[in-house]
């Protein structure tokens, strides 16, 4: 249906929000990185917004790559397989590596990235997440950036999909269970 209102139960953070927290950790990117090259890497398709968004908020030149990683399918649980739909173009090898992602859920795709990240020689690795949910971590993962800590609540919105459709939401809502149950 094209009206999606009474898909959604409500909106948890706005547009607005985003914007002014991404200037914010945009600008402790900014300092923290000075003097070093640094490449962001984001991970398809759900850092999508938040990489669009954030990197043009650094005051600073970047260079920027992607990986394509799958855990969910078309579910709303994580079954902790991660495949490699595309690899990364550039060699990690003495990189100072920011990787960008939309959530950390249960931790289980960033957990699997960080530990092929490190096999490529990178000199420096942390992550940047718009979202985390606490409750649902199944292994802590060390994230230097946080935007906002939310519930455990399966959201949509801003990149974050329910079977590949509402990426393309202005804000971060809630998915109504009526939708997936
Ligand atoms: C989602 C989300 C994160 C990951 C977080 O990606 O974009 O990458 O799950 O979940 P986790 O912490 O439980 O691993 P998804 O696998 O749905 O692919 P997508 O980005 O293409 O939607
Ligand atoms: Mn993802
Ligand atoms: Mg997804």
């Amino acid at each position: 249906a094209a009206d999606i209102s009474d898909q959604l139960t409500s909106v948890l953070v706005t547009e607005e929000q985003i914007h002014d927290k991404l200037a914010e950790l945009a600008a402790r990117v900014d300092s923290d990185y000075e003097g070093k090259e640094l490449i962001l890497i984001g991970v398809l398709k759900g850092a999508v917004m938040v990489m669009a968004d954030f990197a043009r908020q650094l005051q600073r030149d970047i260079t920027m790559d992607w990986m394509a990683v799958s855990s969910y399918g078309a579910g709303t649980k994580s079954s902790g397989v991660v495949q490699i739909r595309k690899d990364l173009d550039t060699d990690l090898h003495g990189k100072h590596v920011l990787i960008v992602e939309d959530i950390i859920d249960s931790g289980l795709t960033l957990s699997w990235l960080l530990e092929n990240f490190a096999s490529r020689g990178a000199e420096s690795i942390e992550v940047l997440a718009l979202l985390r949910k606490p409750e649902a971590a199944k292994v802590e993962i060390d994230c230097r950036y946080v935007g906002f800590d939310i519930p455990n609540d399966f959201v949509v919105g801003y990149g974050l999909d329910y079977a590949e459709r509402y990426r393309n939401l202005r804000d971060v809502a809630v998915l109504a269970p009526h939708v997936y149950s």
